[in-house]
């Protein structure tokens, strides 16, 4: 009895399988060199090299990148002269730009009510600290939550996530930070969960109990550094609740050496860090964040020379959130164009939370990164996918289309990757695809038939 040898539906010449094809892709930023060091983020130069390739295809096997190219030579490759196997789904981007999901490494999107009554009192002339002082801001949300249930959390959150998903965000991190407290905390980290798979977006969760001191200590700020190091860090990472641990470092909410405390109990519990850094006054943030070997320093828009010295070629990644100062109506953004200069490896995140940032569409960040801190069109677009990996520990797996990689990719609805900031406020993405499989989709015509 002869055996026959069986090949698998979509088996290409060389071997690997592939199950889906995109054809017709105008412009495919892969944002992926083999002759560079792609073992850390893009800086300098390379922060706006996006290795496209024009009249391109992307072939995806099992959840992952397999091989893209010019597209008739792509398929050459994998089929040789019989052509495109029949067993493969193939899926016409009409001509559109294909770019990686987005990766969105700072946001607060577990909470209660939206905070618009704050927003027309900054219009009016309060600032951010002083509706803080008189018990709005954190705190407001803070006593909100509280009053929640895990599950009203999580069906607050859904259509939040959805919401990014259908905006190109494959990838989020999620912040905790609205508890203060051991069981709210831990509550909020597992409506973070449940909510992202739900919604069907990957997830990186943050622990930020050091968020703010809750009311109930603000006589003894001791005492909650004390249950944040030895109650709620240690059942975060027993339970597997959370990635990393996040710290506000401010003069006005924890100071460098409280942030150093937690931040290296973190460590100690094989957490990883980041610091919500120089915000609102240049402070050291970034040079703690580097000298601690954190994954990220955030917001950075009051960081000084000595600030962008120390995150200059290190491993922590600048990552800005200029949509926050848009909302906030500051005079001035994080000095991205030094930074970039100087050799940080910038990125960029929405911050999507109920006060300071109620943006959640990674193309209007973009937007607001190219004409209000000059980042090229390409700059932003490393900014919002390799290098946010990296501040998440997820670059092995996600915020490019290097073969391996998830394939979390995006067809946008025109053939040039800088249509996605140049039109600020409207949603780009026409179909989301999670591991390969398409997750969002919306016809409109393409811009470049207008
Ligand atoms: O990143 N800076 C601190 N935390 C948030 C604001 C949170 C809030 O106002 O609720 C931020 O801007
Ligand atoms: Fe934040």
């Amino acid at each position: 009895m002869s055996h026959k040898h069986r090949v698998s539906p979509g088996a290409t010449d060389r071997g690997d399988v592939v199950d889906l094809l995109v054809t017709n892709i105008g412009e495919l930023c892969t944002i992926h060199d083999p002759d560079l060091d792609e073992s850390v983020p893009r800086r300098r130069e390379d922060l706006g090299a996006l290795n496209a390739i024009a009249g391109a295809a992307l072939a995806v096997g099992d959840g992952k990148v397999v091989a893209w190219g010019e597209e008739e030579a792509l398929v050459r490759e994998l089929w040789g002269e019989t052509g495109l196997n029949p067993a493969v789904e193939t899926v016409d981007a009409g001509g559109a730009c294909v770019v990686p999901g987005y990766v969105d490494p700072h946001t607060h999107a577990i909470f209660g009510r939206t905070r618009q009554d704050e927003y027309e009192r900054r219009i009016r002339g309060e600032s951010y600290l002083e509706i803080a002082a008189a018990g709005g801001g954190i705190q407001s949300s803070v006593k909100d939550l509280r009053q929640r249930s895990e599950q009203e959390l999580v069906d607050l959150a859904v259509p939040r996530l959805r919401e990014m998903l259908r905006h190109g965000t494959t990838t989020v991190e999620i912040k905790s930070g609205y508890g203060l407290d051991l069981d709210w905390e831990l509550m909020m980290l597992r409506a973070a969960g449940a909510a992202a798979r739900e919604a069907g977006i990957g997830l990186v969760r943050t622990c930020l109990a050091a968020h703010e001191i809750p009311p109930e200590y603000r006589g003894d700020r001791e005492k909650y550094l004390d249950i944040i190091c030895r109650e709620i860090l240690p059942r975060v990472a027993a339970e597997q609740l959370a990635d990393r641990v996040d710290v506000f470092c401010e003069p006005s909410v924890f100071t460098l050496a409280e942030s150093e405390r937690i931040l290296a109990e973190a460590s100690g519990l094989a957490l990883g860090g980041t610091i919500h850094a120089d915000e609102l006054e240049p402070y050291g943030g970034a040079i703690l964040a580097d000298r601690l070997g954190a994954e990220s320093a955030d917001h950075l828009i009051e960081i000084d020379d000595a600030g962008i010295a120390a995150l200059a070629d290190s491993r922590t990644v600048a990552v800005l959130l200029p949509g926050t100062v848009f909302t906030l109506g500051l005079d001035h953004y994080a000095p991205a164009r030094k930074m970039i200069d100087a050799g940080c490896a910038l990125a960029l995140a929405t911050d999507f939370n109920p006060g300071s940032c109620p943006i959640l569409s990674v193309p209007l960040i973009q937007a607001i990164a190219c004409t209000q801190m000059r980042l090229t069109p390409a700059e932003a677009l490393v900014a919002s996918t390799r290098n946010p990996a990296f501040a998440l520990d997820m670059a092995h797996a996600v915020g490019s289309l290097a073969p391996h990689q998830t394939a979390d990719f995006l067809i946008l609805d025109g053939d040039d990757h800088r249509l996605v900031p140049y039109r600020a406020g409207h949603n780009p993405v026409r179909a989301v695809f999670s591991g390969g499989k398409k997750v969002f989709s919306q016809s409109s015509r393409p811009l470049n038939d207008v």
